[in-house]
């Protein structure tokens, strides 16, 4: 791949990331920030001609495949039968697979009691909620997991949605219209997605950044919202949080936190400042779904105002019921093991960091994905990120370790990296 000109890549596929700094301008911290009309999502990169020209849809679906694909950027689907981090045998290779890739941090996703809550609803409630929440969807299994996920967070009162991708955009629709949304650049892609669909004036900046995060909030003519991961998903770093806090509550402006890769403890937040928490029950409670836990009369805007949460059908009852086991099992002593052996095994790949996710930052999209290749070929599944998830030349092994690991398979994983490279 080296060398070899790309092709431009379609604009759904460069548009991923948030970016803080004009491209030319990317230096040392010096940069202007772009304004929201620069952020919205680029055109197709065809020339114009045939983007005018071109009405056949075959001859355009070909033209995408092709440039993705000249870019080394084509990815498939695999079906992998069962519930992991072990598969009995891999499609691609036929050989058994030791998965570092899901978000199953806890390892409760096959947990007996998730598993069972989630069949209990089934024969209680069916298959699915059937409709909107505000139609015919509403069932008393939503309230109670809102309810215990209010005292799981302190907080008021939490609403929850099917994903947590749904959440964020409900979250920066409702509150960012017509306010300034402050948003670190590595923010995941549905705190970018949202933001853009809430119309409001986005303002990125670099990642962690509290001086420019705070003149962007001073700035400000009117209500500001700061929006940041705590624990960013592809480097697995935590936000400053106490900072950005502290910022907020300076200025009046409202913290939007997304927990959804937050499983060890974070940094405090300063109780004066203006809080909303968004999770997922996707990750460590290894189910499906989103929330977000906050004041109730926030709660309630969001079920009159957030399109995400309104239009789409209410989160199926089994996952509902299944999330809520799995905070009964996080708050019990068994979950306070299987967080001390998520610690240990993260130690065991990088001691002391604060997250279940490691990355190993390689350069090229060729060293990642090579990386990626060999581990395979040693039974390991730990996937190559590169850009567009990423910034050119940060393509990386992105490892995520579970409490459903064991010991021997993350010594076999920290010897296998430690043949490919020095962990960073
Ligand atoms: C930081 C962050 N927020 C939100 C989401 C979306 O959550 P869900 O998978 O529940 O839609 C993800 C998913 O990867 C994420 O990494």
């Amino acid at each position: 791949m080296h060398g070899r000109a790309r092709p431009p890549v379609p604009g759904c596929l460069e548009s991923d990331r948030h970016r803080p700094l004009a491209s030319d301008e990317h230096g040392k911290g010096a940069g202007r920030i772009r304004s929201r009309s620069e952020n919205s999502s680029p055109p197709l990169k065809a020339p114009a001609s045939r983007r005018l020209v071109t009405s056949d849809w075959g001859e355009w679906t070909e033209e995408q495949v092709s440039a993705i694909r000249q870019a080394d950027r084509w990815r498939i689907l695999e079906g992998l039968d069962g519930p992991g981090p072990r598969f009995g045998s891999d499609r691609s290779h036929g050989a058994g697979l030791v998965s570092f890739a899901s978000n199953d941090y806890l390892g409760l996703a096959a947990h007996p009691a998730v598993v069972g809550a989630a069949r209990e609803a089934l024969d209680r409630f069916g298959a699915g909620a059937t409709s909107s929440r505000l139609i015919a969807g509403d069932r008393t299994v939503h309230h109670a997991l809102e309810d215990r996920l209010a005292a799981w967070r302190g907080t008021e009162a939490a609403l929850v949605f099917p994903t947590g991708y749904q959440t964020n955009v409900a979250v920066l629709t409702t509150f960012g219209s017509g306010a300034r949304i402050v948003s670190d650049e590595l923010n995941h892609a549905s705190i970018i997605d949202g933001a853009r669909l809430s119309r409001a004036d986005v303002q990125v900046y670099r990642h962690g950044d509290l001086e420019q995060a705070g003149r962007l909030v001073a700035e400000a003519p009117g209500r500001v919202l700061v929006v940041t991961d705590s624990v960013f998903s592809m480097d697995g770093d935590v936000a400053p949080l106490g900072g950005l806090s502290e910022i907020c509550a300076r200025h009046g402006a409202l913290l939007v936190v997304d927990d959804a890769h937050a499983v060890f403890p974070l940094p405090d937040v300063d109780p004066e400042a203006l809080v909303m928490r968004v999770g997922t029950l996707s990750k460590a409670l290894g189910s499906q779904g989103g929330f977000v836990a906050g004041p109730r009369r926030w709660m309630e805007l969001l079920v009159n105002l957030g399109r995400s949460f309104i239009f789409t059908t209410g989160l199926a009852p089994a996952s509902t019921a299944a999330a809520m086991a799995a905070v009964e099992v996080i708050d019990s002593a068994e979950g306070a093991g299987r967080l001390d052996r998520l610690r240990r095994h993260t130690d065991a790949i990088r001691p002391g960091h604060p997250s279940p996710i490691v990355a190993v930052v390689l350069g090229e999209e060729g060293a990642a994905l090579a990386a990626a290749a060999a581990l395979r070929r040693q039974g390991l599944r730990v996937p190559a990120i590169r850009p567009p998830t990423v910034s050119p030349g940060a393509s990386r092994l992105r490892v995520s370790l579970s409490a459903a690991h064991d010991e021997s398979d993350v010594a076999r994983l920290g010897r296998a990296l430690a043949g490919l490279v020095s962990v960073q």
